[in-house]
């Protein structure tokens, strides 16, 4: 097995494990049993962990990132920590609250960059952080800055480097002239393609490494979930999961074709679509499958080992054109990178 993907610079596992399933928003768990998750997933070689100063439950009355997330992660990594590669994000500065849905929900001032760096550090319980991602471009700050403001952080010692979320292919390449960037972060699955035209090619062209975010659909692709458990968390309010369910379902019985075919599952076949994809398009790939069972995250893994044929390939790209619904779970176009470029 590949034991290490390179990001930029960043020498990572192949797979990452991506935090904020651990959290409330898709049913939650005890911060004990998300921890021993965690500590599965290290032990099995899954050393790439993603978090955000924004996952985790808010807590009553408070306004900002709730950092709930990163403080269930601080008492494994003080025992831990030499042995993974630590990511968070820091810029979302307000979640989606329905009558509040216009309000600015985000900063990318240097002197926010600096002082959430602070708060996330003090937080995890770490002295520098590996990567650090500015969570979602602010339309009022030019990305220089906020990349000026995260390569100053560098300098100090606090991050190690730089990566950016749901950024457009120009904002990646003026951010880039400022300072190279490790990685690039949106979402990427086999009903989520969007990035495909602009930002991954710019990703191979730049040698930024690209890391999918919900690259099971938030769960949706494997095949497991019920109309019931999306009805009682925002994916059931999504267009994809609420009403196009049923007409979803054909993108399900796709995969599963495929996965019955290598004797695998629906979410190994998932991932193992992205990295082949990946390589089609000359980037470096590093998903961040995220679940509350130890058990799926080494399936996760075992998704490295998987290789798939070009009719397997031409059976799941044919899943791009039968999606209803977009992947964006908020009003705003300009949430996600496509609806700026
Ligand atoms: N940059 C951004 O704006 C952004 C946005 C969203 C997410 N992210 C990052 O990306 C990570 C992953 O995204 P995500 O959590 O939204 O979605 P995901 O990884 O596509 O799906 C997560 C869901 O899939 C289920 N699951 C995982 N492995 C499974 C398996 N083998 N079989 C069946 N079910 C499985 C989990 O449920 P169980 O827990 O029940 O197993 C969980 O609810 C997040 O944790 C976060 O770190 C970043």
């Amino acid at each position: 097995m590949t034991t290490t993907t390179n990001l930029g610079d960043l020498a990572v596992s192949p797979i990452g494990f991506g935090c904020m399933a651990l959290s409330h928003v898709y049913g939650g768990t005890t911060d004990d049993a998300a921890r021993a998750t965690l500590g599965a997933a290290v032990d099995a070689g899954i050393t790439f962990l993603d978090t955000s100063d924004v996952y985790g439950k808010p807590r009553e009355g408070a306004t900002g990132p709730a950092g709930t997330n990163e403080e269930m992660l601080a008492p494994f990594l003080s025992k831990r920590r030499d042995e993974v590669q630590l990511a968070t994000k820091f810029g979302i500065t307000a979640v989606r609250t329905g009558a509040n849905d216009s309000a600015k929900r985000t900063d990318g001032r240097p002197e926010y960059a600096r002082s959430a760096c602070d708060a996330s550090l003090s937080r995890l319980g770490v002295e520098t952080i590996d990567l650090y991602y500015h969570h979602r471009p602010d339309p009022d700050v030019p990305i220089e800055e906020t990349v000026g403001a995260m390569a100053e952080l560098i300098e100090a010692g606090k991050i190690r480097h730089i990566g950016l979320s749901e950024v457009t292919s120009e904002e990646l390449r003026r951010a880039h002239a400022t300072h190279p960037i490790a990685a690039l972060q949106s979402e990427w699955s086999l009903w989520s393609r969007d990035v495909e035209d602009y930002v991954v090619p710019a990703c191979a062209e730049l040698g930024v490494g690209f890391v999918p975010y919900s690259p099971l659909g938030r769960g949706f692709l494997t095949g497991t979930l019920t109309k019931e458990q999306v009805a009682d968390d925002f994916r059931g309010g999504t267009t994809r999961m609420g009403e196009a369910w049923d007409a979803n379902q054909k993108v399900l019985q796709i995969a599963a074709e495929v996965a019955q075919r290598h004797d695998a599952t629906n979410a190994q076949v998932a991932l193992a679509w992205l990295f082949h994809r990946a390589a089609e398009m000359g980037v470096n790939a590093v998903p961040i499958p995220g679940s509350r069972k130890p058990e799926r995250a080494l399936e996760n893994l075992g998704a490295v080992e998987l290789t798939l044929d070009a009719d397997d390939m031409a059976k799941l790209d044919s899943i791009r054109t039968l999606v209803e619904g977009t992947r964006n779970i908020v009003d705003n176009p300009d949430w996600i990178s496509s609806g700026r470029e």
